[in-house]
């Protein structure tokens, strides 16, 4: 079976465009076949929960709403035991048009895999950005990789490079 599950949720494109980058670049460490790719969208928890490892990447939409397949799958994640698993979250959003509520969205997901004793990921700095608050930063950091493709969509290669080394580390492979 493939090492990473990668699930993602995506409205207009964008969050399937970065997903499609970030398992080019792992299988590029791993080989072929080693980052099993699924939309969220009608997902069962039994989809997710045969991954040790999970990359999850979201949109935040609507003054910090989450994005409607990634919200019907909440009942869904509730029901998995993270414990043993490692999650990395990237989050995608807008840190100007939504700057009290930049990628928002992570924070849910981020809470119930803590809850249901999983171990986040792929922490990363807010140095860079200039969002006004963001439910998804602890103290300087966010709990996974925050993408702005509105704004800043010249930094978003070299920080999907960076952070894919790191979560590599962090995984352990
Ligand atoms: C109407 C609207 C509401 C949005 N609300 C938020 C928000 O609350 N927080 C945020 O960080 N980004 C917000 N965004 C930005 C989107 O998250 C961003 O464009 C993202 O790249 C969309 O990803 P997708 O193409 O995968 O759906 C919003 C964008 C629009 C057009």
């Amino acid at each position: 079976m493939a090492q990473i599950g990668l699930f993602y949720g995506t409205d207009t494109g964008n969050t399937e465009r970065t997903a499609k980058r970030i398992k080019e670049l792992l299988e590029g460490k791993l080989g072929a076949g080693s980052v099993e790719m699924h939309e969220i969208y009608k997902k069962k928890s039994d989809d997710m929960a045969k991954y040790n490892l999970l990359v999850l990447g979201m949109p935040t939409w609507y003054d910090g709403e989450l994005q409607g397949d990634w919200e019907e799958f909440i009942k869904e994640m509730e029901q998995i035991d993270f414990s043993g698993k490692k999650v990395a979250f990237f989050g995608l959003g807008d840190q100007y048009g939504y700057a009290s509520y930049f990628c928002d969205a992570l924070q849910v997901f981020g809470e119930i895999v803590e809850k249901n004793k999983g171990t986040l990921v792929g922490f990363w700095s807010v140095e860079g950005y200039e969002h006004d608050f963001s439910k998804a930063q602890r103290g300087d950091k966010f709990i996974g990789l925050a993408l702005d493709v509105d704004n800043q969509d010249d930094l978003t290669e070299p920080r999907i490079q960076k952070w894919v080394e790191q979560i590599y580390g962090e995984f352990g492979l």
